[in-house]
């Protein structure tokens, strides 16, 4: 482990960043924080604004490797949130997929090589592909890498250059692979955040397929938890995965949210699948617990999805920018009521 004392976190401004960012500022005042991100359309300077000058903020691109360059050598730890994050604008554009995904980890790495700096690598559980609705097992750190869509295979491909880091230059890294994150300050083109303010504009909510794949529910607060554990006690080289065994196919989720409203539970629209659409994700988090000692906070997923509710309602201000440049991305994507 590596007393931390300055902090370097790429992608901050962004939906799990951010709220790393505040959990860190919060808990840990005595560590100095620096946020390197590039504000693409998923950056909101909004999101740390009541932060102050309690961050350093720095507008630049995880690519750039003499700006990348030198914020690492000023730090002890660097932890990697900086992506592009959703499927759908993958599967539109993989480009930016490839940069911002592949050759952004890689200047990363060969920032921390050059100055032997702690390196953590947040990753996510799509790399393993998909499991049937039926089968029994979970992800664990022996799953093989198996991923379907453009933003999948990026991450995958930025996991194994980690990988190759530590083996051949000794890089001290860690990776952590956790499943769908759910809470404040996530980006309207998700999908609950998508149907909540759909809700509050009184708009139904819009359902991929038939609804029943499954995907691993976390609060982002558990996760970043995590991230610090593995940052605070995890081993060098070592892939730990992130999970609080959150287990729900999405019309369900829809349901909780259509209740949380006062709506009917049929009141929602099915709409045009995602090509190549991972049925389930499901995590086994057994070392984080038993080796780490992490444990989930937020057990209760109905009661973590009415505190985003109330979240949502009372951050208009936040999340409005964005919202009807999002529904017009994915009309011209071709989303359509079946
Ligand atoms: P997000 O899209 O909300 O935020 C990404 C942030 O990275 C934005 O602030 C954006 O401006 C910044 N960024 C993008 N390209 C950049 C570049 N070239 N240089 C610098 N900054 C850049 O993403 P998120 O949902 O917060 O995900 C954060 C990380 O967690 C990603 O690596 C993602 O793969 C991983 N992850 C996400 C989930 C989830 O459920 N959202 C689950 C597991 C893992
Ligand atoms: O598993 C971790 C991954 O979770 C992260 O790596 C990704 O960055 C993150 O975006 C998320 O990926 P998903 O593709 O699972 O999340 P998304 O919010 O896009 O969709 C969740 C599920 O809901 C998925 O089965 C598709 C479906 N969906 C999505 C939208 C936006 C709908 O049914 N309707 C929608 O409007």
């Amino acid at each position: 482990s590596v007393t931390v004392v300055h902090i370097l976190i790429t992608g901050g401004a962004g939906f799990i960043g951010a709220n790393f960012v505040h959990q860190t500022v919060e808990e840990r005042s005595d560590i100095r924080v620096t946020v390197l991100d590039a504000l693409t359309y998923a950056g909101n300077r909004a999101s740390l604004a009541d932060l102050g000058d309690r961050i350093e903020f720095v507008h630049g691109d995880i690519c750039d490797r003499a700006l990348v360059d030198r914020l690492v050598a000023d730090a002890d730890a660097v932890v990697h949130f900086a992506a592009e994050s959703h499927n759908d604008n993958s599967l539109n554009d993989p480009w930016p997929f490839v940069q911002t995904n592949v050759v952004g980890t890689f200047a990363l790495l060969e920032a921390v090589r050059r100055h032997d700096v702690r390196y953590h690598h947040v990753s996510t559980d799509e790399v393993y592909g998909d499991l049937e609705l039926d089968d029994p097992g979970r992800f664990t750190d022996t799953t093989p890498y198996n991923p379907s869509s453009p933003y999948s295979s990026t991450k995958a491909s930025s996991d194994l250059l980690v990988r190759a880091w530590v083996r051949s230059f000794g890089v001290r890294a860690t990776i952590s692979n956790c499943s769908n994150n759910y809470g404040p300050y996530q980006h309207v083109e998700k999908f609950i955040p998508r149907q909540i303010t759909n809700l509050i504009d009184g708009v139904r909510p819009r359902l991929y397929g038939a609804g029943r794949n499954v995907r691993d529910w976390i609060h982002v607060d558990d996760h970043n938890r995590a991230v610090w554990a593995i940052l605070d006690r995890g081993e060098i080289g070592r892939t730990y995965l992130i999970g609080a065994d959150g287990e729900l196919d999405n019309r369900s989720v829809i349901g909780l949210i259509l209740e949380e409203f006062g709506r009917d539970a049929d009141d929602f629209d099915f709409v045009t699948d995602r090509p190549g659409h991972d049925l389930r994700y499901a995590i086994d988090p057994t070392p984080l617990r038993t080796e780490l000692g992490w444990e989930p906070r937020y057990r209760d997923f109905r009661a973590g999805l009415a505190q985003t509710v109330a979240w949502y309602r009372a951050h208009e201000d936040w999340w409005r920018p964005a919202k009807s440049a999002t529904e017009q991305t994915y009309a011209a994507q071709g989303e359509q009521v079946e």
